[in-house]
């Protein structure tokens, strides 16, 4: 069942979709592309939200509007929670993993690595019995060291790329490092509209072979809770 494990098609949430309209025109898309799951990952920034409940409202009220219109009807809710001072401290974080599994999608931030870094997201995986899926890993490479990356690479968390990362030269190489190495990782297209970062589901199947794939589309079950 190939899965979308990363992307911004809730409406109104966050820098992604801004419409219902958009929502479905992304779903539709995702849909012709092949997809018959979606896990939505709109952005979790601890520090501008109120609190994690009330950011699940928020969730919830912009699943509301596009559930019952949606082509594609196996639907995930879930976040894209940003790495940050504390977060592993924050009530109810664990609320933030995907719908149905262990599984929560962090983001680095994009600058200087830095050990709290990993500090918090191992923190949060211990006290919550959680699976770490680091999200596109390929995109840090401008901001850490080779080195740093390594380490990273080197976890058994799950790796999630974005699919764009196999249309692109230097980024291409850490992801199929990763489907190459590993049997811990995800696909996603985190498209955020229909237009410049729009779902490209065609490009994956075009460039990453069947079995890849599989191993992608099968993590939901793996990591159920
Ligand atoms: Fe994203």
């Amino acid at each position: 069942m190939l899965t979308e494990y990363h992307c911004h098609a809730l409406p109104g949430i966050d820098d992604g979709s801004d419409s219902v309209e958009t929502s479905l025109a992304m779903l539709e898309m995702m849909k012709e592309q092949g997809v018959e799951r979606v896990v939505f990952t709109p952005h979790f920034y601890c520090h501008r939200e109120k609190s994690v409940e009330r950011f699940l409202e928020k969730r919830q009220a912009a699943f509301e509007l596009i559930k019952d219109k949606s082509p594609i009807k196996d639907m995930r809710l879930g976040a894209e929670v940003a790495i940050e001072h504390g977060i592993s401290e924050a009530e109810n974080i664990e609320k933030l993993a995907i719908e149905g599994t262990k599984l929560i999608l962090m983001e680095f931030p994009y600058r200087e690595y830095k050990g709290w870094m990993s500090e918090e997201i191992y923190n949060i995986s211990a006290e919550y019995d959680l699976k770490i899926m680091i999200a596109h890993v390929h995109r840090y490479l401008p901001y850490y060291s080779k080195e740093e990356l390594e380490n990273i690479l080197a976890t058994k968390y799950v790796m999630q790329i974005n699919n764009e990362a196999f249309a692109s030269w230097s980024e291409k190489k850490i992801a199929k490092k990763v489907i190459t190495s590993r049997t811990r990782f995800a696909f996603g297209s985190d498209a955020h509209n229909i237009s410049d970062r729009k779902p490209n589901w065609d490009l994956l199947q075009k460039k990453v072979k069947s079995d890849a794939i599989d191993i992608s589309n099968g993590i939901i079950e793996r990591y159920a809770r």
